[in-house]
């Protein structure tokens, strides 16, 4: 490690501090961090040109959009670090080893690139690839393909010399040496790329995509899984999987919004991972870009904001609609994205038409968000208690789409368009703390029900309905409870639901570690899916308990919060 800098302490005269008082301040507006302070305490905020502008990036496009992001006043709110992505350099690098700039996109080079968006208040990153060659095969900092030197030292020291305040390194072309597996080689890829950050001397946020390479399916793997529980040791942030939809210049009226529903889709269950210094990144907001309405617009950002994710901008910032303009700007769904607390929003329930999530924040309010995910308007009614909320709970429900506030007894309602998303912050009154309820989430993302079963008490995972039998609160003493139930072990690795006993119940407490397992704390052992039926028809087998595995699809659970 690098010796700390020392802070220089000269003695002042009062006319040389009255001299430094007139000084204008500096133009650049450097980050007060020192290097080893902590980084990305909230979900980093900003914009990259990647969605929208692909390959096709220079000089002049990413000042436009920062000069917008100040003239839109999205910076002032929050939106502040400018990411220049892929493309930006030369196929080789220098007789030095150093990366160079494609001076005709970037004309006046990095270093100014920073300097001017320093100057603007802005924060400065930049992309690079923990492999051999970038996603578009220019340079990357990693080892080459067949193995030699890696330029992780040489990189970081070039960004901190252009004054680069976040960094985005993506994971293609990854050489994997003989005798290891994939996993470890970007585990240790990785670990070196956080390592040559820190050692630059300069506070860098660490965007890491590591875990997007082992993405299979809503659920994934048990690679995707094992990297999920380390990335966090690297970087702030990370990718978990599947790109949003880039803008096709071509065909502008190409709808996006499956694809903020798929991305939406994998994000929601990884909440585990996240808090300060540590975000899931469901990849760019492009609400207000071509490709949403205004109510699909809403719906990212409102989605987004609930899974306390990065709030990145990847758009022409002049063109935003003005519905999506405001809905990026919304301040009361920029302080949900970035409540202090950094919990991640989870599932209470959802089925074909409905999602419904709570988030708890750090003053004690409670988010909640209902998305209709059906193509016409709905009705919405949301009880109180389905939320959390304890009986006889009052509560002061402030819409943050439009600031108003109501008294709610019973149930959230309104009306929703399709597509659209309701957030309110429930301000919960005269009332015990709100408990964890919704869903358990396993194995396919399937919900884990108390009803649809063959055997009296036995819990099964079955196809998420949003009905009551799958709506669990966690108690004290690490329940697990159903209708007022207790998930409880029996001999012979059975789990069936039985009256919670009082006190903290052998068989009836279950910790939720970091990797996702549910562990019966008597027995040690971890709660596991069934396999998937072998065929539509056949009888949903029950949860068991079997031994613990080393990040075990099986044994993932998402729970409430
Ligand atoms: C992808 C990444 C995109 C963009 C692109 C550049 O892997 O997910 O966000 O950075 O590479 O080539």
């Amino acid at each position: 490690m690098p010796p700390r800098p020392r802070a220089a302490l000269p003695c002042l005269t009062a006319a040389a501090l009255l001299a430094l008082a007139l000084v204008p301040a500096p133009a650049a507006a450097e980050p007060t961090a020192t290097w080893d302070a902590p980084l990305a305490l909230t979900p980093p905020m900003g914009w990259n040109n990647w969605a929208h502008y692909m390959c096709d990036i220079d000089e002049a496009k990413v000042v436009a959009n920062a000069d917008a992001l100040v003239s839109t006043g999205l910076a002032a709110k929050g939106y502040d670090t400018v990411t220049v992505d892929d493309c930006w350099m030369l196929k080789e690098r220098d007789a030095e080893g150093n990366l160079v700039t494609d001076t005709v996109k970037f004309p006046h080079g990095m270093a100014w690139l920073g300097e001017y968006l320093h100057a603007k208040g802005l924060k400065f990153g930049i992309y690079e690839d923990a492999g051999s060659l970038t996603c578009e095969r220019y340079p990357g900092s990693g080892s080459p393909e067949g193995g030699g030197p890696d330029h992780y030292a040489r990189d970081a020291r070039l960004f901190a010399s252009w004054k680069v305040d976040y960094v985005k390194m993506d994971g293609c072309n990854l050489w994997v040496p003989p005798g290891k597996t994939k996993e470890q080689a970007y585990r240790d890829a990785y670990n070196s790329v956080a390592r040559a950050l820190r050692d630059s001397g300069r506070p860098m946020v660490l965007s890491a995509s590591a875990p997007a390479y082992f993405q299979q399916g809503e659920w994934g793997g048990s690679d995707w899984h094992k990297v999920l529980d380390w990335v966090g040791e690297t970087g702030q942030l990370w990718r978990e999987g599947r790109d949003i939809k880039v803008y096709a210049p071509n065909a502008p009226a190409t709808s996006r919004w499956s694809s903020v529903l798929g991305n939406y889709g994998y994000n929601r269950w990884l909440g585990r991972y996240a808090g300060p210094g540590n975000w899931n990144d469901p990849d760019f907001l492009i609400a207000g870009a071509p490709g949403l309405t205004d109510a699909e617009s809403r719906s990212q950002v409102g989605l987004w904001a609930m899974m306390a994710a990065p709030f990145i901008l990847s758009s022409d910032v002049s063109a935003l609609t003005p519905g999506g303009l405001a809905a990026l700007g919304n301040t009361r769904l920029i302080g949900l994205d970035q409540d202090p607390l950094g919990r991640q929003g989870a599932v209470v329930s959802s089925n074909a038409t409905f999602e419904v999530l709570a988030r708890p924040l750090a003053n004690g309010d409670r988010a909640v968000a209902v998305l209709n995910r059906s193509g016409s308007p709905r009705d919405v009614s949301v009880p109180l208690a389905d939320v959390g909320l304890p009986p006889a709970c009052v509560a002061d429900a402030e819409d943050l789409w439009t600031g108003r506030r109501t008294e709610v007894v019973d149930a959230l309602t309104g009306r929703l368009g399709a597509h659209d998303t309701a957030v309110w912050r429930l301000t919960p009154r005269g009332c015990a703390e709100a408990v964890p309820t919704g869903q358990i989430n396993g194995l396919g993302a399937k919900c884990a029900d108390g009803a649809s079963t063959s055997g009296v008490g036995s819990v099964v995972l079955g196809t998420c309905t949003a009905g009551a039998d799958q709506r669990w609160t966690l108690g004290g003493g690490g329940r697990l409870k159903l209708a007022g139930e207790c998930l409880t072990a029996r001999a012979g690795g059975l789990v069936e639901l039985a009256d919670c006993a009082p006190g903290r119940q052998a068989g009836q407490s279950w910790s939720h570690r970091r990797d996702g397992t549910l562990v019966e704390e008597t027995g040690g052992q971890c709660l596991t899916a069934p396999a998937a039926p072998a065929t539509p028809d056949a009888p949903a087998e029950r949860l068991r308990l079997t031994a613990c595995g080393d990040h075990q699809v099986d044994q993932a659970w998402s729970l409430p919060v």
